[in-house]
């Protein structure tokens, strides 16, 4: 059997996440990790790429960087970029974009990034007119063939984006929530806070659904890619369809439906709750998910359920509520886990480390996550 080339690939994610990324791909396949804050660099063959598209439930969007050069001026830029094979990638009536980011010591010549974008820009095309004689379409909002330079200390990475639009985005998200997390962040909270995809979960504040849906996706064992159908890498010359479909098919007879009585979703808004039915629905997922308008106050584990994990986002006064306010409720959430949930985990996400204190209760782990620019701790509680 002829070997599979192996590339590097670059994998974001929220800082925070890394390590469980590194795990994910790991068990995909992809070998010789290496990881960065906000992100991965992993080696895997083309099978690795379709696999980590199809399964990761943690990361953004992955990379495949193609080359560095030295890069201080715009010329240079365009030099570099000419002498890339362009007319190999981009074949005939596919779009492109091109992004670009400067930072770290910028040469006067070269610091602004719209600047070398445009650069950057002309450079393919002049190549493309000179050796197909057409001229390629930029599509900035939606192409087919993303490319993104990182110009880094007068270095510059040019990268393919084998994703496109954000692994987060994985579709089933309805309404304009207040506050929602990301799918990923949420899918690594719940695995973070060690929940058994066979047991029992809840969220009491569960807003738009977004944990519930990522609960959901785990407990039936659904690959988060099989919801989507384009990833850019779609869009390569190299792109092996049959074998893409192979590891959908198989991803799609993985699949298992969701036992009644297992997720629980509560929140005092009725609107949160009307939103969070709307993307289980959107996942082929009904009455099997248990939802009820309450508040907090009215808590009470579900009847007859095994314990399992109890995993609440309450509002944490960056955007929602306010600080003095949420004190009580969040003592009312560690007097709870405390009182009601003997035998159950429980985790908290919070942005704010003085509302976490008013929770009153020891945790497990403290660990620190990122929600875009605010830094957040999920606090991991066992009640015995
Ligand atoms: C930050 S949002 C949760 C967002 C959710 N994780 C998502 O991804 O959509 C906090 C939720 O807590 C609910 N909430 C606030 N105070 C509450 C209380 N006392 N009882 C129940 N729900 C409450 C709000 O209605 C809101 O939906």
């Amino acid at each position: 059997m002829t070997k599979k080339p192996m590339s590097k690939y670059f994998v974001t994610c929220a800082r925070g996440v890394e390590e469980l990324v590194e795990a994910e791909v790991s068990a995909l396949g992809a070998t010789s990790t290496e990881k960065v804050p906000g992100g991965l660099y992993f080696e895997g063959d083309q099978d690795t790429l379709y696999l980590a598209h199809l399964w990761l439930r943690t990361g953004n969007r992955i990379f495949l960087p193609l080359r560095s050069f030295p890069c201080r001026t715009p010329e240079d830029l365009y030099e570099n970029l000419s002498k890339f094979r362009w007319e190999t990638f981009l074949q005939k009536g596919l779009t492109f974009a091109v992004d670009c980011t400067i930072s770290g010591r910028k040469s006067p010549s070269l610091s602004h990034s719209h600047y070398a974008k445009l650069k950057a820009k002309d450079a393919i095309v002049d190549r493309m007119r000179e050796k197909t004689g057409a001229r390629p379409d930029v599509n900035a909002e939606d192409p087919d063939i993303s490319i993104v330079l990182y110009i880094r200390d007068g270095v510059c990475t040019l990268n393919m984006d084998a994703t496109g639009a954000s692994l987060h985005e994985r579709g089933y998200r309805a309404g304009d929530a207040q506050a929602p997390l990301k799918e990923t962040l949420a899918a690594s909270l719940i695995q973070l806070a060690g929940w058994d995809p066979n047991s029992t979960f809840v969220d009491p504040m569960c807003g738009s659904g977004t944990l519930l849906a990522e609960a959901a996706l785990l407990a039936t064992n659904t690959a988060p890619g099989s919801l989507r159908e384009r990833f850019l890498f779609m869009h390569w010359p190299d792109f092996h369809k049959p074998r893409w479909e192979k590891h959908l098919a198989a991803a799609e007879a993985k699949r298992v439906p969701l036992r009644k009585g297992q997720l629980f979703g509560m929140d005092a808004d009725a609107e949160a709750i009307r939103q969070a039915r709307r993307s289980l629905k959107a996942l082929g997922i009904g009455d099997e998910v248990d939802f009820s308008r309450k508040p907090f106050g009215d808590f009470l584990p579900p009847a007859g359920a095994s314990p399992g994990l109890v995993l609440l986002n309450p509002p944490y006064g960056e955007r929602l509520g306010d600080v003095e306010e949420l004190k009580a409720l969040y003592k009312s959430i560690g007097d709870t886990f405390k009182q009601q949930l003997k035998g159950w985990k429980g985790g908290v996400f919070t942005g704010s480390s003085e509302l976490a204190k008013s929770i009153g209760l020891r945790a497990t782990r403290r660990i620190p996550l990122w929600n875009g620019p605010i830094e957040c701790r999920l606090l991991t509680y066992e009640m015995y």
